[in-house]
């Protein structure tokens, strides 16, 4: 499972990207509202930084409009793909970037049902998201092997992305369950890497090192 970054913050993605784990990033309107400058900048920064697949967002309602934003967006860098809503016009506006070799990311998705109508109009990616339907009391487990299952069995070449990522838990499920992608926002990142044990293993090989070397000075 490859690992995405989930946000538009520039100083995130650099700390997640030195790691040497990352492989895209994924954004959205409410992630790209919380900084500050010009989007198009940030975007481009992003995918220089990235150097894989970057999704960026369209806001119109219409798939003429969708196709519109998609054009200017793609024409950013060509790492950018095309976010676009689960919905008719969505499904309409992925079907003719698809037909002009655009790369899609159809998000907002809830359901297995869902997911296929995507995959049909040739969205390269989905993400359902999985923290939103728990939020609700939904079984996000569910939802996502069924639909990496349903891809698995249909031969669909659609990535499924594990989006809405709230805790480490949903990182693991995701990866259990063979998600190709998931998308994780940098405080679980943080969160996936630390354990109390690899501390304090650190700090005995340490202090053992340094007791070993304090024998060997007072033998000589
Ligand atoms: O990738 C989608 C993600 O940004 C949504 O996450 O936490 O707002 O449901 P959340």
């Amino acid at each position: 499972m490859d690992f995405f970054v989930d946000t538009a913050n520039m100083d995130d993605i650099r700390e997640i990207a030195r790691w040497g784990i990352l492989k895209g990033c994924t954004t959205n309107p409410t992630l790209l509202s919380r900084e500050t400058g010009d989007y198009n900048k940030i975007l481009q920064g992003i995918c220089e930084l990235v150097g894989g697949p970057v999704s960026a967002e369209v806001l119109s309602d219409d798939a003429e409009g969708m196709v519109s934003e998609a054009g200017e967006l793609a024409s950013l860098h060509d790492n950018i793909v095309i976010k676009v809503p689960m919905t008719a016009e969505g499904l309409r506006a992925a079907s003719e970037l698809a037909k002009r070799n655009i790369k899609t990311n159809v998000t907002l998705v809830f359901s297995a049902n869902q997911a296929l109508l995507a995959a049909a109009a040739g969205a390269t990616y989905v993400s359902p998201f999985v923290g939103r339907l728990d939020d609700i009391g939904h079984d996000s487990e569910a939802v996502l092997s069924d639909i990496v299952e349903i891809f698995s069995v249909n031969e669909i070449s659609t990535k499924v992305i594990a989006a809405s990522i709230r805790s480490p838990m949903h990182v693991t499920q995701a990866a259990l369950l063979g998600c190709d992608v998931a998308t994780i926002p940098p405080a679980v990142f943080r969160k996936m890497l630390k354990h109390p044990l690899t501390d304090i293993g650190i700090d005995l090989f340490k202090k053992d090192w340094e007791k070993a070397g304090k024998q060997m000075v007072d033998a000589k």
